[in-house]
């Protein structure tokens, strides 16, 4: 076994060299410059190009290919790391030592425990439900585990936070920046509400960030269960974040192979700079409400197909082509339609995603030697990804994206497709709550503008002289 985890740490280490080979004449970033607020930046719809806030936790540098957490290549991360590890430097911006990593594992498989928030979900009709509606619905009931957010005296009251009022600054300003920018907290707040258990009273607790990053792997694995007829299984205290995740799904204790890989997916998908997710529980933190609901919106922004969903499709398209044949008239269908192919192209990425490049050798390393039906959707994947390149060209920098393997190498794991979403929640829970707590040490409520190309000056009609279909 020590030979085939080897074997893996290998498939990295080559994944690496080849990216390394690939961008070696490119030179490492410099420390960045000293700025200082407001920044000019070109801003395109849906903000594409506007910066949001500083960061000092992941770096993702598209037109390279390299992603970096912390500091840390995320090719040293898979080949060297684990996923406890990845998120405790995540959170807390530094690798942890072994006291303070047995101490963050020890709180995880408290929290793995979920049993008060498993009956509530299991009240509602799961097996039916879009299981990231099922996991957002249990999200939000683990506040209700843990913390008196929702009774009256847990909430924050509206004089608890001094802010500059949005509104009342003219539009037409520029951006103020940071000296104007700092929504202070009142001592007031800091302190634990008396007659109330020490736990979640301040949205920036990290405690509540373990909690969610235990919790929505045990809901995600009683999820699946649920839907398939069968009871949520207890977490083992031994085991892995990784394994545990396995176990809770499957019922079956992972071998390390199994628990390795399914690691290193985690690790893939922590973090990815100001993506649709992170900036969505972002915005939600920066009212001021509560990490569960930030965590929440992270779920439902990832969700859709342009974002975490495309995973799913990735396969579901790998399947409907239908045989290796049929693949070069489809991509090239696909192409002269116009039409978007799921699992390439990425809005950051204009170079190979760097966790395409670990998931697609491990992938191909999950399928050796296997003659079922994955080995038939790697092998039509490779040959999309050959045609799409030949037919695209490279200068269209359109390559496989995080999501073209990965469901390949959850599938070979034994987890259902519907899964693969959830799955991505599972891992960038630690990317959205470690954003969240940063973000809210220099808090400034999220308002970008629209711009209003309507109508003006139009004069109210009664609803009885409103004849439109003359
Ligand atoms: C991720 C994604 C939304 C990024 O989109 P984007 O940065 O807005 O890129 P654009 O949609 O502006 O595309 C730029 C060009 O590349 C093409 N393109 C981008 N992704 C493509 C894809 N997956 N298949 C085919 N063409 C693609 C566009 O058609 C466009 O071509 P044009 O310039 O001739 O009009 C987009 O690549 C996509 O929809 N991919 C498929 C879904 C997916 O895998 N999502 C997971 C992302 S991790």
């Amino acid at each position: 076994m020590k030979e085939k985890l080897n074997e893996i740490k290998e498939v990295i280490l080559e994944a690496a060299r080849k990216a390394r080979q690939e961008t070696g004449d490119i030179p490492a970033p410099q420390d960045p410059e000293p700025f200082t607020w407001p920044i000019n930046c070109t801003v395109g719809p849906g903000l594409e190009g506007a910066i949001a806030s500083e960061s000092k936790i992941g770096y993702v540098n598209g037109s390279k290919g390299w992603l970096v957490y912390r500091g840390y290549d995320i090719f040293d991360l898979c080949a060297y790391s684990t996923f406890e590890e990845v998120s405790y430097l995540l959170l807390h911006g530094h690798l942890p030592t072994t006291n303070e990593l047995n101490e963050f594992k020890g709180k995880l498989a408290k929290y793995r425990i979920l049993n008060k928030t498993l009956r509530i979900v299991m009240s509602f009709p799961v097996e039916e439900m879009n299981p990231m509606a099922a996991l957002r619905l249990g999200t939000n009931m683990m506040r209700q585990e843990y913390s008196y957010m929702d009774k009256e005296v847990g909430r924050p009251k509206l004089d608890d936070a001094i802010s500059s009022d949005e509104d009342s600054i003219p539009m037409e300003t520029t951006p103020m920046g940071y000296a104007n920018a700092i929504y202070e907290f009142k001592t007031n707040l800091c302190k634990n509400p008396i007659g109330m258990r020490k736990t979640l009273w301040d949205a920036s607790n990290t405690e509540a960030c373990y909690q969610l990053i235990a919790g929505v792997s045990t809901l995600t694995s009683a999820i699946v269960r649920l839907k398939n007829g069968h009871m949520p299984i207890e977490p083992l205290p031994g085991l892995s974040h990784a394994a545990n995740l396995l176990y809770m799904m499957t019922g079956h204790v992972p071998d390390p192979v199994e628990e390795r890989i399914m690691d290193i997916a985690l690790i893939l998908h922590a973090d990815h700079g100001m993506n649709a997710s992170t900036f969505a529980s972002l915005v939600v933190a920066s009212t001021l409400s509560d990490i569960y609901f930030s965590v929440g919106a992270g779920i439902a922004a990832l969700n859709g197909p342009l974002h975490g969903g495309a995973n799913e499709q990735v396969v579901h398209s790998l399947l409907d082509i239908g045989g290796l044949d049929n693949v070069k008239a489809w991509v090239k269908n696909k192409i002269e339609n116009k039409q978007k192919i799921v699992g390439f192209g990425h809005r950051v990425y204009k170079a190979y995603d760097p966790r395409a490049r670990i998931l697609g050798p491990l992938a191909e390393y999950l399928v050796g030697g296997r003659s079922d039906c994955m080995q038939v959707i790697y092998q039509t994947a490779k040959r999309v990804e050959e045609e799409v390149l030949e037919q695209f060209g490279r200068e269209k920098k359109i390559f496989p994206n995080v999501d073209f393997y990965s469901g390949i190498v959850y599938g070979c794991l034994g987890i259902p497709v519907e899964l693969y979403t959830p799955i991505f929640a599972v891992s960038r829970v630690s990317g959205w709550t470690a954003r969240v707590i940063e973000y809210l040490q220099k808090n400034r409520i999220f308002r970008p503008r629209a711009i209003y190309t309507g109508e003006f000056n139009k004069e109210y009609v009664p609803i009885e002289q409103r004849n439109r279909d003359v």
